[in-house]
């Protein structure tokens, strides 16, 4: 392991002023979405969106990384240079989704865990190889009367740690995601409850794994009420649940915590975002790892339109940079309106 090319790497990923897209959506996530617009998935169809994200001009002011999925680290855009070293040449990090998703936990009816382990340290060598210098594990903690039970807890955050200790092994920077739903009709208190003692769990089997702080990023939810609760919580109480839970829970030695947008809107994922930065003295970059929250007006202004390919970036390019002007709390909700 080569410790200061991780540290650095994960220092990047968490640039101010930068964020990471989430574009490792599996061959099933991207169909659903493609659906929604009316579009076939193929796999020219799901490489030329990658390619209309990935050579969006200017982009690279605002995305430190992209989160690629197998079949997408493999493709190419048109004129032939293979997506990793394209990202690349434009100073942002390739990054490749490895685990093998969410499966139903025997003996625990409603809960996950997420696979992916067996023939782990082959696949990061190879994806080394193709270029990926981070990568991305997400555990499944969904929210409900009876669970999650501590088990299920238990066995998401020895996954994560030995995902994450295999990555580090490999000189790829880990991101450890623990998302707790905001499925369901909990309430905020409920899902900081949830977030605490899930995050409490993964960074005690992270020490026990002898993972590196430094050569990390933490992929959290925010601490949000479900979508069905009939109590939505203001903006302000997010982003203080949300930064209480963290500082008690994450050391200051991880350089930065992305937060994934869970199926927020694409301006509340940014708002909360420009919110917590506009705290000061916080231990760790407060950055994004959106994929919904970044994409959604793309993929509406895109509709699988050659034509349609310049006003996509355009709209892709306009929620990077204000998702970027929320890492310094700068971005303020009437931004909308006016670039609209
Ligand atoms: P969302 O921002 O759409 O939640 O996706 C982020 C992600 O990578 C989930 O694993």
């Amino acid at each position: 392991m080569d410790s200061t090319e991780l540290d650095r790497n994960a220092a990047a990923m968490v640039a101010p002023g930068k964020g990471i897209l989430a574009a490792d959506e599996s061959t099933g996530t991207i169909k659903k979405r493609f659906d929604k617009i009316g579009v076939e998935s193929s796999f020219e169809s799901r490489r030329a969106y990658r390619e209309l994200l990935f050579t969006a001009p200017d982009a690279d002011k605002h995305i430190s990384g992209v989160i690629l999925y197998d079949e997408t680290i493999r493709q190419q855009a048109a004129d032939g240079r293979p997506f990793p070293a394209l990202l690349t040449s434009r100073g942002i990090l390739p990054g490749i989704k490895v685990d093998a998703g969410a499966k139903a936990l025997a003996g625990f009816p409603g809960e996950t865990v997420t696979e992916g382990l067996d023939g782990l340290r082959e696949r990061l060598a190879e994806y080394h190889a193709l270029g990926a210098r981070f990568a991305k594990w997400r555990a499944v903690i969904d929210v409900g009367a009876a669970i999650p039970s501590a088990t299920a807890l238990e066995a998401n955050a020895e996954a994560l740690a030995r995902y994450a200790a295999l990555c580090q092994e490999a000189s790829i920077v880990p991101i450890v995601e623990p998302e707790v739903l905001m499925d369901g009709d909990h309430t905020i208190e409920r899902c900081e409850e949830v977030t605490d003692a899930t995050l409490e769990l993964v960074f005690d089997a992270l020490f026990s794994h002898r993972v590196r702080l430094e050569g990390m990023v933490l992929k959290p939810n925010m601490v949000i009420a479900g979508k069905k609760c009939a109590k939505q919580a203001k903006p302000q109480q997010v982003t203080e649940a949300t930064v209480r839970c963290l500082r008690r829970r994450v050391p200051g030695a991880v350089p930065g915590i992305a937060f994934l947008s869970g199926g927020q809107g694409e301006a509340e994922a940014t708002l909360h975002l420009s919110l917590m930065n506009r705290l000061r003295d916080l231990p760790w970059q407060l950055s994004f790892s959106y994929g919904r929250a970044l994409q959604q007006s793309t993929l509406d202004a895109w509709r699988g339109i050659p034509g349609n390919v310049a006003a996509a970036q355009r709209t892709f390019l306009r929620r990077a940079k204000l998702n970027g002007l929320a890492r310094d709390g700068s971005y303020e909700a009437a931004m909308e309106q006016a670039a609209a």
